[in-house]
């Protein structure tokens, strides 16, 4: 009789299972990829993602794409790869597509920004070189190290938008679905203003080339409005405003929140957690950067740094939660800086310096050097908020929610609802994601209780 229960409660598990999870449409066809800004980032994630199609590499830091999740107990061995148990989009169905200041096809483009080998490059060339920009919406209001030659001409803002959604639908003819990421430049530091809190202001806004509405707020709206979900990886407030929100949830165009988690601040999300769990003191954390890339030149301008220093700041006072534990992080003293120094290129720089206290408040250091190749961190970060923007929107639970804060794992700054603090610690982040793909497709959550082990 027990085992007759046992055996009806473990088929309506199941059933229950597959009925969250066939609600998750397949991923058929090819997904379009409009990236705006083909830089350095967006290039060698383009190079990267051909390179793996034709098996010349791995697509190491993507955990889209070599990540597990394991599902059940422990003792079910049951670990399959998150790109099998949830119904992401192939790489080979990936169409990639942009818009760019300057005229550089995406060969010439990877060139110039110096982060992958000739040898790869030139392999990867017939790919590469047939992949040309859009031209781009752009004023040098907002980003003043750059002076775009390849740029559109319109009357007002509204036109501009109507041009970028009428490349928008051009290239919807040829895919099945499309997915828009920012990796262009980073703008000047704006707040949202009244402008930016409904459709209607907003609208108005754009036909009055309202100031406080910047060139990727113009993206943002042209594809939210086009049912495309919008990823940020640079740290402006892009989509992080009301009218953002509201366009989100109205269109089913899932956002999430900004600026790609990747070198300096994936550290400081490591270790932070860690001094904290262990009730050890931060008095100060001084993080240096120096790079030369076309990003380090952009965030040399006191306006786009503003932006930057904005997104880098804001984990360590989330983490630490000073007002819990005002004995260990009351008073840290927190410094950002980034410097342009050209003979480093993409090969970034960074330096964090951490004056910690223990038990009887003997101080202690650590000193982090973290000489990492900025792109190559990113690109893999990229792809994966491309695929993962992909999959909510073919999630009905999730489609319509609007801000993905599961993807807060991949981000400086993520997103929350309004009144909601982010979430900062990394190992947070990724249970929350992994425990978000565990939902969808109807598994059980896993809490790391684990009592019944020893029943
Ligand atoms: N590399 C990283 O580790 C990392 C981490 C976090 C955030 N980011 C951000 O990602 C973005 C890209 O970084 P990158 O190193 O590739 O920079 P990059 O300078 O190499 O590339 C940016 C590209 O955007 C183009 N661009 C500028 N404004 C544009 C516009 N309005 N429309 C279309 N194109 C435009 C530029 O011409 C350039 O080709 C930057 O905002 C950067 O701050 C990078």
């Amino acid at each position: 009789m027990a085992t007759k229960k046992l055996a009806t409660k473990k088929a309506v598990v199941k059933k229950s299972k597959r009925a969250v999870a066939s609600k998750v449409k397949p991923a058929k066809g090819k997904l379009g990829v409009m990236v705006v800004g083909l830089g350095a980032v967006a290039t060698t994630m383009i190079a990267g993602v051909e390179a793996v199609r034709r098996g010349l590499a791995k697509p190491i830091g993507s955990l889209t794409q070599m990540g597990t999740i394991r599902l059940g107990k422990r003792t079910d061995s049951k670990s399959p790869l998150i790109k099998d148990f949830v119904p992401l989009a192939d790489l080979n169905d990936l169409v990639f597509t942009g818009w760019d200041i300057f005229k550089d096809n995406v060969y010439e483009a990877a060139v110039h920004a110096a982060v992958l080998d000739k040898d790869t490059l030139t392999q990867l060339k017939p790919y590469l070189e047939k992949i040309k920009p859009m031209p781009a919406v752009f004023d040098q209001y907002y980003v003043k190290r750059l002076n775009g030659t390849y740029v559109k001409k319109g009357k007002n803002k509204r036109d501009l938008a109507n041009q970028i959604i009428a490349d928008i639908q051009a290239f919807k003819k040829t895919v099945d679905r499309v997915v828009m990421i920012w990796c262009a430049s980073t703008e000047i530091y704006l707040e949202p203003t009244a402008v930016h809190q409904t459709i209607k202001s907003f609208e108005k806004g754009l036909e009055n080339d309202d100031i406080g509405i910047a060139p990727s707020q113009i993206y943002a709206y042209a594809a939210l409005t086009q049912g495309v979900p919008f990823a940020n990886g640079a740290p402006m407030v892009t989509v992080d405003c009301p009218v953002m929100v509201e366009l989100s949830k109205k269109y089913s165009a899932p956002i999430c929140g900004k600026d790609f988690k990747t070198g300096q601040t994936f550290m400081k999300t490591v270790l932070a957690p860690g001094l904290k769990a262990r009730m050890l003191g931060v008095k100060g954390w001084f993080s240096f950067n120096m790079l030369g890339n076309r990003d380090g030149e952009v965030l040399d301008d006191p306006e786009s740094f503003r932006s930057k220093e904005v997104s880098k700041m804001g984990s360590l006072d989330y983490i630490f939660q000073p007002e819990l534990y005002p004995d260990l992080y009351k008073d840290i003293y927190h410094k950002v800086r980034i410097n342009y120094y050209p003979p480093r290129g993409d090969d970034k720089e960074a330096w964090d310096n951490i004056d910690i206290f223990g038990w009887l408040n003997y101080p202690m250091q650590i000193k982090v050097n973290f000489q990492c190749k900025d792109s190559i961190l990113a690109a893999p970060v990229a792809l994966d908020l491309v695929l993962f923007l992909d999959l909510a929107q073919r999630t009905p639970e999730l489609r319509s929610r609007g801000i993905q804060e599961w993807l807060s794992f991949y981000l400086k700054s993520p997103q929350t609802a309004d009144g909601l603090y982010p979430e900062h610690d990394l190992f947070i982040q990724s249970m929350k994601l992994k425990n978000t793909l565990r939902h969808i497709m109807g598994e059980d959550l896993i809490t790391h209780l684990g009592l019944e082990y020893y029943d």
